[in-house]
């Protein structure tokens, strides 16, 4: 089948101008493709055993929830603020001008439980910093963070040092 990446398209100035986003909709699209990358991170899994995945909203929804699927885990959306319906816990992080934040049911995991943090892309990982701090404050233990796309350049890596970091398409 075709390499990954080619079911990935760059959208030029989206969402704003000078960014280059990438649009991972053609690869949700394609059944097969779907299947390939449900495949690979699996296999950079390595058979660890996680008992919760976490998908970071909107478009870590995704693959986070067909991953709980297939490694018999519960999946817990991280949202953003007041989308929650129950009691929350939240984590704000810097962006480049001003704040955002992330939520999380406080009863999503049991303390000691291994949690997987899957998000579409990794840029300049904020925001996964931001999840991998909150799991640890609720004394969930981190196994993997995995992206589908990971934006080298922008060195979201470095901000994640001493966490396992896996992506299947890097930039
Ligand atoms: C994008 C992406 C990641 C985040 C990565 O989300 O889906 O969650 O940015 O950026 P960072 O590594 O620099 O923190 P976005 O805020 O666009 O939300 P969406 O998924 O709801 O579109």
């Amino acid at each position: 089948m075709k390499d990954l990446k080619e079911f990935v398209r760059d959208i030029p100035d989206f969402p704003k101008e000078g960014v280059v986003y990438k649009d991972i909709s053609p690869l949700l699209q394609d059944p097969e493709a779907m299947h390939r990358a449900v495949e690979l991170f699996l296999e950079k899994l390595d058979g660890i055993k996680i008992d919760k995945v976490i998908g970071i909203e909107a478009r870590g929804f995704f693959f986070a929830t067909l991953l709980a699927e297939k490694l018999n885990a519960g999946f817990i959306p991280l949202r953003k603020p007041g989308k929650l319906p129950y009691k929350t816990i939240k984590e704000e992080y810097a962006l480049e001008y001003g704040t955002d934040s992330l939520e999380i049911h406080e009863d999503a995991f049991e303390r000691g439980e291994k949690i997987l943090i899957h998000d579409d892309v990794l840029a300049t990982g904020g925001t996964a910093l931001a999840a991998c701090k909150l799991v640890e404050r609720m004394g969930g233990e981190i196994a993997q963070c995995d992206f589908l796309v990971e934006l080298e350049f922008l060195n979201g890596r470095e901000k994640l040092k001493g966490y396992q970091i896996e992506s299947l398409l890097k930039y």
